[in-house]
C-alpha cells in the first residue's frame, strides 16, 4: 500500500486545500514521481528552517485565530514540533505501516490537544501555503496535488483513530499527585492516581501536564507496570531551564493534579519470549525498563523463570537514586541481576566507564531481548555496539527519552553515553 501519496501527482487537491494554483509558478520544471516531489520541496523548505515554521504557524493563526489558544502561549522552543513530525513522515514514505502505526496514534493523542476533524483543512491549507511559498519553481501542479493527496491520507489515519479512541478513552486523564520524593537535588520520583482506570502496557510513556504550565505537555515513562490500586510512577529529571520538568521536580506537592495524555510507545515486552532479557539504562531512561523488569518478573512462571540482566548508568554514584529499590526487586528475584556503571568519578566504587563501552565488555548472550533506554547518543551508541557485537535489529527494543533534535545542547544527561 502506498500511504499518504494518493494520485502519483496527477489528481487534484481536496475542496479543502484547493485555491493555492493561483501562486504555482510559470517555469516548467522536470516531471516528478509524486514521491519525489514530496521529498524535493521538503528539502528545499528544511533549508530555510525557522523562517518556514514561523511562516506556517503565522498563516495558520492570522486565518483561524480560534485555534490559537490551543497551542501553547509561548511557542518558540516548541513550535517546530509539526514540522519535526512532516519530516518524520517525509522520510518514512518508503515504510508506509512504520508510518501508519505512527499517524494513528499522533491522531488519538490530539484528542487531548482539543483537535477536532474540523480543524484539519484549516492546517492543511497552511501547511501548503508554506510548501508553496519556500519551494519556489519546484512547486508545480503536481507537487500541490501530491502533498495534498498526502496530506489527506494523513488525515483520515489520524482522525480515524481518534474516533475509534473516543469510543473507550477519554481525551485525557486528570490525576491527582500522591506521592513525591526528592531522590536528589534534580530528580523526583512522583506518584500519580489516575480519576478513572488508565490502561497502558509497561514500557510506554505518556504526556503529563503540569498544574503550572497550561497546554504544555511533555512525555515521560511510566515507571511501574500495570497495578492492581492504578497508581503510576514516574522518575522525573529537572533538566535545566526545563519548564514541565522543573515544574514537576521543584513546584508539584501532594494533592496537586496534573493531566496526562493516553499512552504511547511500542518497546513493551515481546509476546511469547520467554527467553532472556538484557536491559541497559541511563539516567532516568530507568523508569521504563523498570516497569519491562516488574512486568516479566510478574509474568515469570516457576517452572520457566526469566534471567534479567540490568545495568544502569550515571555521571557519579549519587545520580544512581533507585538502588534501593533496585537491590530489594533483586533480592525477591534471584535471576535479576543489576551492575552499575558510573562515567564521571574516576574514584567511585564500581564498574567504572560509559555505558556502551561497559556493555561491549559484557555483551548479552545472542538470543537475549535487549532493552536500551536514555539519552539518544548513549542510546545510539549501544545500538551500534550490540549490532557490531552480531545481535539481530529485531532483538534490540530502544527508546530515546529526549527529542532527536535537541541532543547536544544541555548539560542533562548526555554525557552517561556520549
Ligand atoms: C519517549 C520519551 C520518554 C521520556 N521519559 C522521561 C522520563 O521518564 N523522565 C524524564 O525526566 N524525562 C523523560 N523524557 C524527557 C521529557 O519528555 C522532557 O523532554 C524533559 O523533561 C524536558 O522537558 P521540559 O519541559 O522540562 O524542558 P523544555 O522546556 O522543553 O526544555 C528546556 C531546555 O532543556 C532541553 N531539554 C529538553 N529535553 C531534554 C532532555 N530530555 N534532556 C536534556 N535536556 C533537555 C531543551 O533543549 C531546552 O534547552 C522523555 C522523553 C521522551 C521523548
Ligand atoms: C497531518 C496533520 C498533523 C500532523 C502530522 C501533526 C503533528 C503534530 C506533532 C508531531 C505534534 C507534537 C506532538 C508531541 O510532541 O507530542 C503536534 C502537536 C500539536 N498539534 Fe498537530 N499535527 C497535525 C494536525 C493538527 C491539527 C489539525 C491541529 C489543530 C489545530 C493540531 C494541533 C496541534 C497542537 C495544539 C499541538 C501541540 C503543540 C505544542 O505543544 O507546541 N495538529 N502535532
Amino acid at each position: 500500500m502506498t500511504i499518504l501519496i494518493g494520485n502519483n501527482g496527477a489528481g487534484s487537491p481536496s475542496p479543502g486545500l484547493r485555491g493555492l494554483r493561483n501562486v504555482v509558478s510559470e517555469a516548467e520544471p522536470p516531471v516528478l514521481s509524486s514521491t519525489e516531489a514530496i521529498t524535493h520541496t521538503f528539502s528545499l523548505v528544511n533549508q530555510v528552517g525557522d523562517a518556514a515554521v514561523a511562516y506556517f504557524y503565522g498563516r495558520l493563526f492570522a486565518e483561524n485565530p480560534e485555534l490559537r489558544p490551543m497551542f501553547p502561549a509561548a511557542m518558540d522552543a516548541q513550535r517546530d514540533r509539526l514540522f519535526r513530525a512532516l519530516t518524520r513522515i517525509v522520510h518514512s514514505l518508503s515504510t508506509p505501516e512504520r508510518m501508519e502505526s505512527y499517524l494513528s496514534q499522533l491522531g488519538l493523542d490530539h484528542r487531548k490537544y482539543g483537535v477536532l476533524t474540523e480543524h484539519y483543512p484549516a492546517v492543511g491549507r497552511a501547511l501548503l501555503a508554506t510548501l508553496c511559498r519556500f519551494s519556489g519553481t519546484a512547486w508545480t501542479p503536481g507537487a500541490e496535488a501530491a502533498w495534498a493527496g498526502a496530506y489527506e491520507r494523513a488525515t483520515q489515519l489520524m482522525t480515524a483513530a481518534a474516533d475509534k479512541s473516543a469510543e473507550h478513552s477519554p481525551p485525557w486523564w486528570s490525576a491527582e499527585v500522591v506521592g513525591h520524593e526528592l531522590r536528589s537535588p534534580t530528580l523526583a520520583v512522583l506518584t500519580l492516581r489516575p480519576d478513572e482506570p488508565f490502561r497502558y502496557h509497561a514500557g510506554q510513556y505518556v504526556s503529563i501536564q503540569s498544574a503550572q504550565w497550561h497546554r504544555v505537555w511533555r512525555p515521560f515513562s511510566v515507571a511501574n507496570a500495570p497495578r492492581a490500586d492504578g497508581l503510576l510512577t514516574f522518575h522525573i529529571r529537572a533538566v535545566p531551564g526545563g519548564w514541565v520538568s522543573s515544574a514537576l521536580v521543584h513546584h508539584t506537592r501532594m494533592g496537586d493534579r496534573v493531566n496526562l495524555g493516553p499512552p504511547q510507545g511500542s518497546m513493551t515486552l515481546v509476546a511469547g519470549s520467554g527467553g532472556g532479557m538484557f536491559c541497559v539504562a541511563g539516567g532516568s531512561g530507568l523508569a521504563p525498563l523498570k516497569a519491562l523488569i516488574e512486568q516479566a518478573i510478574a509474568e515469570s512462571q516457576p517452572d520457566q523463570r526469566r534471567r534479567i540482566r540490568l545495568i544502569v548508568g550515571a555521571r557519579c554514584e549519587s545520580e544512581l537514586y533507585d538502588l534501593p529499590d533496585l537491590w530489594r526487586l533483586e533480592s525477591y528475584y534471584p535471576w535479576l541481576h543489576i551492575s552499575t556503571a558510573v562515567s564521571g568519578d574516576p574514584d567511585c566504587s564500581g564498574v567504572k566507564g560509559m555505558l556502551p563501552d561497559v556493555i561491549a565488555r559484557q555483551l548479552p548472550q545472542k538470543d537475549d531481548d535487549v532493552y536500551v533506554s536514555g539519552p539518544s547518543p548513549m542510546v545510539n551508541k549501544c545500538m551500534q555496539v550490540l549490532r557490531t557485537a552480531g545481535l539481530r535489529n529485531c532483538r534490540i527494543h530502544a527508546d530515546p527519552v529526549d527529542p532527536p533534535s535537541k541532543l547536544t545542547d544541555s548539560a542533562g544527561e548526555d554525557s552517561i553515553g556520549s
